[in-house]
């Protein structure tokens, strides 16, 4: 894993908008993975601001969100397709029948999860993925003690990440129980990794992705067996990071061999 420790949310959103640049600059047909949430949003205000300026064309670029609450319509404004629509694919100019969502509206969603992963395939599979993180350590929605082998499913949200997601909804009894999502497994296919974190709440999380042993306790500690991840944090989510001071050192001392 490589790990980058930049002094504030904005720096973060930079720096992990530049290695999405930096693929679609070089590949503009590539397949990105989508996170929502609230830490990849700099992250699309920085792409989106490349892509108004017309230094980044995202207009052939394929993209799946990873995850979808069940059962809320994709005109409400929580639902990930919504916000998908208004954060990514309007703002950075997409293609929207080149994004996909997994259907969380589905009559049946079993199959909708394997239509979800087929789609993937036949995209060629993901080039980039972008991830936040939970306080609990999940990825996507999987949460501890997900399968390191898991495909798109349904998954049960934990009371903690129904709480933490409840500033999105009315109260908190309106925030779903469950969701689809895509699997560890699924992720870990992705060819780039770059996950973002920024605040004091996700600094219990980082250090057991990072430093923790591998374990579906922490769902994020699989990407120590990614060969391709790269976490940026800033100072606030890397406050438990017993090696930062080598991380920083790692970054600025980059052999050019
Ligand atoms: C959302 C997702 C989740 C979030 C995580 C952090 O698509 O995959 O793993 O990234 O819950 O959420 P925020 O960024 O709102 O703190």
């Amino acid at each position: 894993m490589e790990i980058v420790i930049l002094p504030s949310p904005s720096d973060v959103a930079r720096a992990a908008a530049d290695e999405i640049a930096l693929l679609v600059e070089s590949q503009p047909t590539s397949v990105l993975g989508l996170a929502t949430g609230s830490s990849p949003l700099g992250v699309y205000e920085e792409l989106a601001m490349r892509a108004e300026a017309g230094t980044l064309d995202f207009s052939s670029t394929r993209a799946f969100a990873l995850d979808e609450y069940l059962g809320i319509p994709a005109d409400q404004p929580q639902s990930y397709a919504h916000v998908i629509e208004s954060s990514v694919i309007r703002p950075l100019r997409m293609n929207p029948s080149f994004v996909q969502v997994p259907d969380g509206r589905a009559h049946d969603l079993e199959a909708a999860c394997v239509r979800f992963e087929s789609a993937i395939a036949a995209a060629g599979g993901v080039d980039l993925q972008i991830l936040g993180i939970g306080a609990n350590g999940h990825i996507g929605f999987n949460e501890p003690t997900s399968s390191f082998a898991s495909r798109t499913r349904i998954k049960t949200l934990t009371p903690q990440t129904r709480a933490d997601n409840a500033r999105f909804f009315p109260s908190l009894d309106n925030v779903p129980t469950h969701c689809i999502t895509q699997g560890l497994g699924t992720i870990m296919e992705a060819r780039r990794i770059v996950l973002v974190a920024q605040g004091a709440a996700k600094a219990n999380a980082i250090s057991a992705a990072v430093e923790g042993p591998v374990s579906s306790i922490c769902p994020a500690s699989i990407l120590q067996h990614h060969p391709r991840a790269t976490l940026f944090v800033d100072e606030a989510a890397a406050a438990q990071l017993s090696l930062a001071g080598y991380y920083r050192y790692v970054n600025e001392n980059k052999c050019a061999w």
